[in-house]
C-alpha cells in the first residue's frame, strides 16, 4: 500500500455524452493492469453510472454514505471491481446532486480524497459547470477535459475550460491578497477583473511586479490536458491543437492535446455487455489511442502528487 498521497485526475466535459464515464473507465482499467491499485470515483451526482461502465451492476455502497456520515471514512464507501487492482465510489442510488453538495460536504471529500490509500484516484466529474464540480478540477495533479469534434461540445468545453481558469484566479488573488491591487486595477481600466484575465494581470504585475510574478507562477504551474474522443474518419486531427491555441491566447491558459480517441462502434456493444472496451477488443486502433493518452497523463503527473490547496 503507498504511503504517499495518491495521483489525482480529474475527468470532466462541458457537454453530456462525451465520453467521460468511457474515458474515465478506460483509464482505470489501464492503471490497474498495470498493477497500480486504483479508484474510479463517480461525482456525476445525479448521473451516476461509471459502475455499469465498470461491471458493477448494484453497487453496495455509495458516495451518499460518506457525505450522509453513515461510514466515517471515504474509504468505507468503496466497492471492489470484477477488476484486479480497481475499486470504485459509486455515485448512484441517493439524490445528491453536485450543484446542492453543501459547502462543508465538498470540503470534507476534498480532504478526504489525499489520504485515500491508492495510488491514482480518477474523478468522473459531471458536464457543466457548477462550481462544485469546478473545485474538483482546482484540486487535481492532472485535470483532463474531454469533448467531441462536434462545434457544440467544443463550445461547452471552452466555457467549462474559462470557468475552471477564472476560479482559479480567483482563488490565487484570494489565496495571496490580491485585493487593494485588483481593486486599483479595476479603476485604472474598469474592464480589467477577473472575467478579463488578459487585461488585469499585466495592470497587476506593472503595480507591483513582486505579487505579478508571483501571480504568474501560481498561474503557470496550472496546466491541463485535453482528448478529443469520438473522433471520425473525416474529422481533422488538429482540432485539439487547434483549441489548445484557442485557450492559450484567448485565456493565456497552458493546455496541451494528448490525443484523439477513434469512434469505435463496438464502444456501444461494450457498454451493453458491460465489459471494458479495452478487454474484449485490446488491439483496435481506439484501445490504442487509449493506451497512448493514458502513457501521457502518467508521464504528466510522473513525481510526487501535489494536491493543491484545498479551495475555500
Ligand atoms: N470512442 C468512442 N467511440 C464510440 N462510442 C463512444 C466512444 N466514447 C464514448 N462513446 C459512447 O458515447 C456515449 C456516451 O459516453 P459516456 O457515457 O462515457 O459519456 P459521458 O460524457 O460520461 O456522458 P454523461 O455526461 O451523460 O455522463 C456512450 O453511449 C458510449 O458508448
Ligand atoms: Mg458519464
Amino acid at each position: 500500500m503507498p504511503d504517499a498521497m495518491p495521483h489525482i485526475w480529474t475527468i470532466g466535459g462541458g457537454k453530456g455524452g462525451t465520453g467521460k464515464s468511457f474515458f474515465t473507465g478506460s483509464l482505470g482499467f489501464l492503471l490497474a493492469a498495470q498493477g497500480a491499485r486504483t479508484l474510479l470515483i463517480d461525482l456525476d451526482l445525479g448521473a451516476a453510472n461509471l459502475h455499469t461502465i465498470v461491471g458493477v451492476s448494484h453497487p453496495e455502497k455509495s458516495i451518499a454514505d460518506f457525505i450522509h456520515k453513515r461510514v466515517v471514512t471515504l474509504e468505507e464507501a468503496v466497492v471492489s471491481t470484477p477488476h484486479p487492482n480497481l475499486s470504485l465510489i459509486s455515485g448512484a442510488m441517493n439524490n445528491l446532486d453536485m450543484p446542492n453538495l453543501a459547502h462543508e460536504q465538498k470540503q470534507k471529500l476534498l480532504r478526504n480524497l489525499a489520504r485515500l490509500p491508492y495510488e491514482y484516484v480518477l474523478l468522473d466529474l459531471g458536464a457543466g459547470t457548477a462550481y462544485n464540480t469546478i473545485d474538483f478540477f482546482l484540486t487535481a495533479d492532472v485535470g483532463i477535459f474531454i469533448t467531441t469534434p462536434e462545434p457544440t461540445a467544443i463550445e461547452n468545453i471552452y466555457r467549462l475550460i474559462r470557468s475552471v481558469y477564472f476560479r482559479k484566479i480567483h482563488q490565487v488573488l484570494k489565496t495571496y491578497d490580491f485585493k487593494a491591487l485588483a481593486g486599483e486595477a479595476e479603476r485604472q481600466n474598469p474592464l480589467a477583473t477577473i472575467s478579463n484575465p488578459d487585461l488585469l494581470l499585466p495592470i497587476i504585475a506593472r503595480l507591483d511586479p513582486a505579487k505579478g510574478a508571483l501571480l504568474e507562477e501560481a498561474l503557470g504551474a496550472f496546466e491541463f490536458k485535453l482528448v478529443l474522443n469520438q473522433l471520425r474518419k473525416q474529422d481533422s486531427q488538429n482540432i485539439g491543437a487547434l483549441i489548445c491555441k484557442i485557450v492559450g491566447k484567448h485565456l493565456g491558459l497552458k493546455m496541451e492535446a494528448i490525443g484523439n480517441v477513434g469512434f469505435d462502434d463496438r464502444v456501444h456493444y461494450a457498454v451493453c455487455k458491460k465489459r471494458p472496451f479495452l478487454e474484449l477488443y485490446p488491439y483496435t486502433p481506439t484501445a490504442l489511442d487509449l493506451r497512448e493518452c493514458c502513457r501521457c497523463l502518467q508521464s504528466a503527473s510522473q513525481g510526487t502528487p501535489a494536491l493543491q490547496k484545498i479551495v475555500d
